[in-house]
């Protein structure tokens, strides 16, 4: 046993790093490594020390050395003794300045969350996460905990497999699947691989993502706008250099088009025709509320599209659990820029959802999220679009809405102001805008998913007392229909 370690017994149970210094004499050496050991906080109130006995022989050490060292300690308060019983460490945390921490650099949480793209976290299924954790841990074998597999564990990529293909018309086999720490490392891994390819012009949206459309610049590509109406991205602006083009082909983020049919095939054309490659950003397509969701652009040319679905939408980003359908000859590079990244993914939670996934408990937490969702979002249009020149834009899906404001009303920022002063967060369109010029319309990007079930009227009430402010109110007594 090194002098330096050793563990507090019987009864305390605990292993402790004493650092003893080479200065000075044993016992003093051994009095400040204990008291660096309870000032730093690293023994807590209450936590027994090694009998004299026990640290004597563990640190080679006579008993008296470490008795006297103790008697020190008890005399400057840093240890209680009470005859029959172990010392203990004081409480001195307590009479210690406070700590200070470092400035925050997350916003403070608002009152009424309806910034786009969030779940309700208040709804992630813990009792059902918990079954499967236990099923899982229960018939594990050993293997479960030692190191995984760059591509993902086998159970979750058949699972999805068979889910992806039921439900998002994805036409793939297990290994063409490969896990990611979210949708940003299935991006960053991509780019890379492309980068490394020579293929470094993409195509992105616009209005798009900032964030994915950053992350793809900072991998070191090229982007350049394709302009999107009211079908979605307009792909036959697709310019020649380009190899790559990130969609969000169900539910435009964030304007909420699907990507009309023609478009779609338009773009398939496209990719077989120049050996293009689309990428398929599937953030929230298990939300359509009016219809059958429409299948995955995945479905027609399944070797020129890498198709990426996530958790986050459905149980929570904190899962950091995606996963990315890939043509066969994109596999193995993916893979191997997965393994560099990072080696491979957390895989009991991996396990964990394949769980939820098999027994179709994943389908059933949509379903319900997707009833209240919908409610949701009917009654953000009804109470937004009553207001004169507001248009809410978008299919009946997903977890935002995008409203646009008119030209000649208040502007984006003004209204961001306010709902920020009223304890309310949305985001703007214009930041989404790949070059954001003066002329292009405003608009607020309003979720509707993330507030808690019984914090979602008083988050929509706050957010028509704003747009009150600043439109003809709808529900104030002048507007109102006269009793007869
Ligand atoms: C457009 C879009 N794509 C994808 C994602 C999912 O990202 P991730 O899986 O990294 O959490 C999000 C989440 O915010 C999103 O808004």
């Amino acid at each position: 046993m090194p002098e330096n370690w050793t563990s507090s017994r019987p009864g305390g149970h605990v292993d402790l790093h004493l650092d003893l210094g080479a200065e000075g004499g044993r016992r003093s050496r051994l009095e400040a490594a204990l008291r660096e050991a309870i000032r730093s906080g690293r023994l807590s109130t209450g936590t027994p020390l090694p009998s004299t006995r026990g640290l004597a022989r563990e640190l080679g050490l006579s008993r008296g050395t470490v008795s006297a060292a103790y008697d020190q300690l008890a005399e400057q308060g840093y240890v209680t003794t009470r005859p029959g019983a172990a010392t203990r460490v004081a409480d001195v945390q307590s009479h210690l300045p406070p700590y200070t921490p470092p400035a925050a650099t997350g916003t403070p949480s608002p009152a009424h969350d309806l910034r786009p793209g969030r779940p309700d976290l208040g709804a992630f299924p813990t009792r059902v996460w918990l079954a499967a954790t236990r099923r899982v841990l229960d018939r594990a074998r050993p293997e479960a905990f030692g190191a995984g597999d760059p591509q993902g564990r086998i159970e979750l990529r058949t699972a999805l497999a068979d889910y992806l293909g039921r439900t998002r018309g994805v036409l793939t086999t297990p290994d063409r699947i490969v896990i990611t720490s979210g949708y940003y490392q299935a991006v960053r891994l991509l780019c890379r691989v492309l980068s490394a390819q020579g293929r470094a012009v993409a195509a992105v949206e616009d209005p798009g993502h900032n964030f994915y459309r950053e992350t793809v610049r900072r991998s070191g590509l090229t982007t350049y706008p394709l302009p999107v109406d009211a079908h979605g991205a307009d792909v036959t602006a697709l310019d020649a250099p380009t190899h790559t083009v990130f969609l969000t082909p169900s539910h435009h983020y964030p304007t909420g088009v699907p990507l009309h049919p023609s478009r779609r095939q338009a773009v398939s054309a496209w990719a077989r025709a120049t050996g293009g490659l689309m990428v398929e950003d599937d953030y929230d397509g298990e939300f359509r509320y009016d219809r059958h969701p429409v299948s995955a652009l995945q479905s027609l040319a399944p070797d020129h599209v890498v198709y990426c679905g996530t958790t986050s939408k459905t149980l929570g980003p904190a899962l950091r659990l995606a996963w990315s359908v890939l043509p066969s000859d994109l596999v193995a590079p993916f893979v191997r820029a997965k393994e560099e990244a990072d080696q491979y993914s957390e895989t009991l939670g991996q396990l964990v959802l394949a769980d939820v996934i098999a027994t179709h408990a994943y389908d059933r937490h949509i379903r319900a999220a997707r009833l209240r969702y919908r409610r949701r979002r009917e009654l953000l249009i009804d109470r937004v679009s009553a207001f004169p020149g507001l248009t809410a834009h978008g299919v009946p899906a997903g977890l935002h809405t995008l409203v646009t404001l008119p030209p000649d009303g208040p502007t984006e920022t003004a209204l961001l102001t306010t709902c920020a002063t009223r304890g309310l967060a949305l985001r703007g369109l214009t930041e989404l805008h790949h070059t954001p010029t003066a002329d292009r319309p405003g608009g607020l990007l309003i979720g509707f998913a993330a507030p808690p079930e019984r914090g979602y009227p008083a988050a929509l009430d706050a957010l028509c007392g704003v747009l009150a402010e600043f439109f003809a109110d709808p529900g104030a007594p002048d507007r109102r229909v006269p009793r007869p």
